[in-house]
């Protein structure tokens, strides 16, 4: 099968955020053609949204279930194969559902869902119906974090034994929430957002990189939560200690409140023989460190790359690529996933689950009296 894949669009309209970040990362490899879209709950916003983007206005709607039967009732050859979620948090977890089980794939922006509950009944939705569940842990589409994971998988740096992550923003260290900030005021709603703020928002990008890179499962954290702007009903800052599986140790800390800091997400995995560093803001370099040489800096596209890792870069070296196009790779990922094509999986119904365990635990520590609190994944363990 190799037609372009029909995607439609909850969330994402005039305003939005993500949604168009979406939208480029859909386009690139060509896998994907937008078709249509419930953009907004307001008919005019999304009707505009519709326009704006040239889709045929019998596809674009202002309620999910009207698209979703509409959809359904459409001939096989011109309904959607798959729904993007772009929706605040509170949304994922029904519109995901309703999707799975209107027999349509999904692509689901993190986190997965407002509990660990409501995102095993997503992963029940899934495997109910035999639809494909992706989700947006944007930072695993980058080639050199592909490199870093692995590097430390084929044991280049030892044993592991320290993984440092920190994912620093400054932009929430004035009210702005409260000051008519779309984005900002739904991110610190806990009927919105869910029990964590920014560490939903971007903690739970932190603790997937590392999870993700360094293969290795948290297995505890001991946690610290701090709201700092006055009034704000969600945290706004967040450290924590981690201990993994195979005794590693590590280092969480997420903040919106960093003032001056833009998208500051690095991560630092130390083991027995050297160590390796990489920065969002700086996505083209991975630097690795040894005990016994002098340091080595792999760049994209530049000689050494893992084969796999190398495959997600679309430019010779010294081209820069960046967030987009590590978007652009999940996207092309869940086609791939859809085709049943070989390509590198992607984040999926596992990783959300890890994540939404992860948010329970850190609150349930910075609230409790014990030192460790296990990431308890129930009977998926
Ligand atoms: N992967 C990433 O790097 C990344 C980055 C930013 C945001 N996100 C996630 O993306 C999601 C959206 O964030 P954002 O910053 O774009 O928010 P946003 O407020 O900019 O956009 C949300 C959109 O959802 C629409 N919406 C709300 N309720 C709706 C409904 N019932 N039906 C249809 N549309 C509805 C709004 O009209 C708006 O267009 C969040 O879950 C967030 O965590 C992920």
């Amino acid at each position: 099968m190799s037609r372009r894949l029909r995607l439609a669009m909850a969330g994402g309209g005039e305003g939005a955020f993500i949604g168009a970040v979406h939208r480029m990362a859909a386009a690139l490899d060509g896998d994907w053609e937008l078709v249509g879209g419930a953009f907004s709950t307001d008919a005019g916003r999304s009707h505009r949204s519709g326009a704006a983007l040239g889709l045929d206005p019998t596809r674009v709607h202002h309620d999910l279930a009207a698209l979703l039967a509409d959809e359904a009732s459409r001939p096989a050859d011109e309904r959607i194969d798959a729904l993007a979620i772009v929706t605040p948090n509170h949304l994922h977890a029904p519109m995901a559902i309703a999707a799975l089980e209107a027999g349509f794939h999904v692509f689901c922006e993190k986190p997965m869902a407002m509990s660990v509950e409501e995102a095993r009944a997503i992963a029940a939705a899934a495997k109910a119906n035999g639809r494909h569940f992706a989700l947006a842990f944007t930072y695993s589409g980058y080639a050199l974090v592909a490199e870093a994971r692995a590097r430390i998988a084929r044991g280049d740096l030892g044993e592991i034994r320290r993984v440092q992550v920190e994912y620093l923003q400054g932009w929430l260290s004035a009210p702005i929430d409260a000051d008519g900030n779309k984005q900002a005021a739904w991110r610190t709603d806990p009927a919105k957002a869910g029990i964590g703020g920014c560490l939903g928002d971007i903690g739970t990008h932190a603790f997937h990189l590392a999870e993700q890179v360094s293969g290795l499962p948290v297995a505890a954290v001991s946690a610290d939560l701090a709201t700092h702007v006055a009034g704000r009903r969600l945290d706004d800052d967040v450290g924590a200690l981690l201990r993994f599986d195979n005794g590693a140790r590590g280092t969480l800390v997420a903040s919106q409140v960093a003032a001056g800091e833009e998208n500051g997400l690095r991560l630092r995995v130390h083991g027995s023989l050297g160590g390796l560093e990489w920065s969002q803001m700086e996505p083209n370099t991975l630097t690795l460190r040894w005990l016994d040489r002098p340091a080595e800096i792999v760049r994209a596209g530049g000689p050494g790359m893992d084969a796999q890792a190398a495959a997600l870069l679309r430019t010779p070296a010294g081209h820069p690529e960046g967030y987009i196009e590590a978007f652009a790779n999940l996207y092309r990922g869940f086609a791939a996933m859809i085709r049943g094509d070989e390509e590198p999986a992607i984040p999926g119904v596992g990783d959300g689950l890890r994540t939404m365990a992860f948010i329970e635990a850190m609150v349930a520590s910075a609230a409790g009296a014990d030192k460790w609190t296990r990431i308890d994944m129930g009977e998926t363990a």
